[in-house]
């Protein structure tokens, strides 16, 4: 079987940037293998996530706690076989971020294996690893609001930041990673109100997930968007295949247009 090569002009972290600046919208989508990762971005996502969601919707553990380093690695080496030129984000999972030479190594791996960018969860704490890591040519995605390393501490999957003050600190530590060097702020399961303040306060693109529809850019999960995921989805999906007559390529390309036209989020995907 040969493969089509629709390479068009890479996505890079510049683009993301003058997207912010002129007002459009952009997309993500996770994606773990090659397949995935062609059909991603063959349809124009901007931003594929190797996630450690991985930890469930591909390996059946009830969270993410039990990826490792070497689980990412695999599935940001398939990622990058089947992409067509969208920016490839990796995440840290759970744990391979305490120590500053452990954390320098682990994101030089996801690196080599062919991340632009690595995420890691939690809030100003971050600061140091992301000054080091942008120092040593590492661009930084922060992943703050609902941190789902932390959903033991945080006493499981809830919204963060309805507080007026908790959503102040949020806004303070995003601006702090901002300053360190953090290249893109991911927020995730935050109210609307607080997701359009971030956005409008930080001159890094901001993406967001179960954040509203003011974020620069949405970011779903491949089986969320494909509804393959067994149980109750969270109140931010939408399965995008349901009535779609183009199968998988078309869900992706509506799910693309809904977030360009500022369609997706819909009231209904939003915390208040
Ligand atoms: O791992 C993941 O898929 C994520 C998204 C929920 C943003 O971090």
């Amino acid at each position: 079987m040969s493969v089509q090569n629709n390479q068009k002009q890479p996505v890079t972290i510049n683009t993301l940037s003058k997207l912010k600046k002129e007002g459009e919208k952009f997309a993500s989508l996770t994606a773990y293998d090659f397949c995935s990762a062609y059909s991603v971005s063959a349809s124009g996502v901007e931003v594929i996530l190797v996630g450690d969601s991985l930890g469930m919707v591909i390996q059946g553990h009830d969270s993410s706690l039990p990826v490792t380093i070497d689980d990412v690695a695999y599935h940001v080496r398939c990622v990058k076989r089947g992409n067509q030129g969208s920016f490839i984000m990796a995440d840290m999972p759970f744990m391979s971020y305490y120590a500053k030479d452990q954390t320098l190594e682990n994101c030089a791996l996801l690196m080599r294996e062919g991340a632009q960018m690595v995420k890691l969860e939690g809030g100003s704490w971050l600061s140091d690893f992301t000054k080091l890591l942008v120092r040593h040519g590492i661009p930084v995605c922060a992943h703050m609001g609902l941190t789902p390393q932390s959903v033991n501490h945080l006493g499981g999957y809830r919204v963060q930041g309805r507080n007026p003050d908790k959503a102040q600190e949020m806004i303070d530590e995003a601006l702090v990673l901002q300053d360190a060097g953090a290249g893109i702020i991911l927020l995730e399961c935050v109210p609307r109100s607080l997701g359009t303040r971030i956005t409008d306060v930080l001159d890094v693109p901001v993406i967001g997930i179960g954040a509203g529809p003011d974020t620069d850019g949405q970011i779903m999960v491949w089986h969320d968007l494909l509804g393959l995921y067994p149980g109750r989805p969270a109140k931010f999906v939408k399965n995008f295949l349901d009535g779609e007559p183009n199968g998988i390529q078309g869900a992706i390309s509506r799910y693309v247009d809904a977030v360009k036209r500022a369609e997706f989020p819909g009231p209904e995907h939003c915390y208040d």
